[in-house]
């Protein structure tokens, strides 16, 4: 038993493994042969969004596994400008064809706002109208678990208000030196399991002292201690790589991290973004 078998479950009971693929980045023709590499060497969840631009792709991979569909968990994220409901129900539908699947396991609103207006304006009644969407698709059985993703607990709370499902998931950028402790708490509360995104933050943890030096002491790689450290909040880690060595290396980690450790890596400052500081979600707002 890996880390690969383990998994989490959802209110609602659906079942989500621990460790799934992030494909941000991958090319829509890339990422099918991405997805067979790692549903071979084991991955069980993967994760894209119509944002990327590689659902076609990713649906061709699950398809081309080899693997029975009712075993893998893929996940997508309705595009983060749709705040109405009947463009929700059609981006949903659309999500559905061009993945080639007759169901999703989970879908995310993917940011309470879109993009050029990241944690500005006000979209609470675009949000219920989206959530909404999410509900009946749900609800219809083309979606088996329903989330949000950048979502803080103001956010959450506008989306509660009348909601009938609470989100099972919330994706968030978690990774060392990045770890909103009082949203986890606050989701902890709500039985909303959080997904960590860009574990790796991206990549830009790769090259800092500090956290080389303490993986140094495990003997395990930079990555590896921070996919460990995500899976040791007790979040879902969402790594992206489309390179098989990688995809192996960052499913080995059956080791622990010390609570001192713990500690140290929580409380870690000055990580870099570099240029993707370009990307809303890297700028801290
Ligand atoms: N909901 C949201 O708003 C949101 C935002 C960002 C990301 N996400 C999701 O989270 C996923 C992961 O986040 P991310 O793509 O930002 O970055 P990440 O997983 O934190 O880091 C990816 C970087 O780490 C490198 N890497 C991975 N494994 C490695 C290894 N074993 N050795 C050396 N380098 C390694 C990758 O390079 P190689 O490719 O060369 O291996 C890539 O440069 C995304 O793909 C996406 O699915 C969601």
């Amino acid at each position: 038993m890996t880390i690969l078998d383990e998994t989490y479950t959802l209110t609602g009971g659906v079942e989500i493994p621990k460790l799934g693929l992030g494909t941000w980045f991958i090319h829509d023709d890339e990422v099918a042969d991405a997805v067979r590499a790692a549903v071979e060497i084991g991955y069980r969840n993967i994760d894209t969004a119509q944002a990327y631009g590689n659902e076609r792709g990713v649906g061709e991979g699950v398809r081309a596994s080899g693997v029975p569909r009712d075993e893998l968990f893929v996940s997508t994220k309705l595009a983060a400008e749709i705040k109405d409901y009947d463009q929700a129900l059609i981006a949903i539908d659309g999500s559905l064809e061009k993945l080639g699947l007759d169901h999703i396991d989970l879908m995310l609103i993917h940011s309470p706002q879109p993009w050029d207006d990241f944690r500005g304006g006000d979209y609470a009644q675009g949000n219920r109208e989206a959530w909404r969407a999410l509900e009946d698709s749900h609800q219809a059985g083309k979606i088996r678990a329903i989330g949000v993703s950048n979502f803080r607990q103001h956010d959450l709370e506008n989306v509660l208000q009348g909601a009938s499902v609470v989100p099972h998931v919330n994706q968030l950028l978690v990774h060392a030196g990045n770890t909103p402790t009082d949203l986890l708490a606050y989701c902890r509360s709500k039985r909303i399991l959080v997904e960590a995104y860009s574990p790796i933050a991206h990549g830009a943890i790769l090259k800092n002292a500090q956290v080389r030096a303490i993986a140094e002491r495990y003997g395990v790689s930079v990555p590896q201690l921070c996919i460990r450290y995500t899976l040791q909040l007790g979040t879902v880690s969402l790594p992206k790589t489309a390179n098989p060595e990688h995809m192996r290396s960052n499913a080995e980690v059956d080791f622990e991290i010390s609570v001192d450790d713990m500690d140290l890596l929580r409380d870690l400052r000055g990580v870099d973004y570099g240029e993707h500081i370009v990307f809303p979600v890297y700028r801290g707002e």
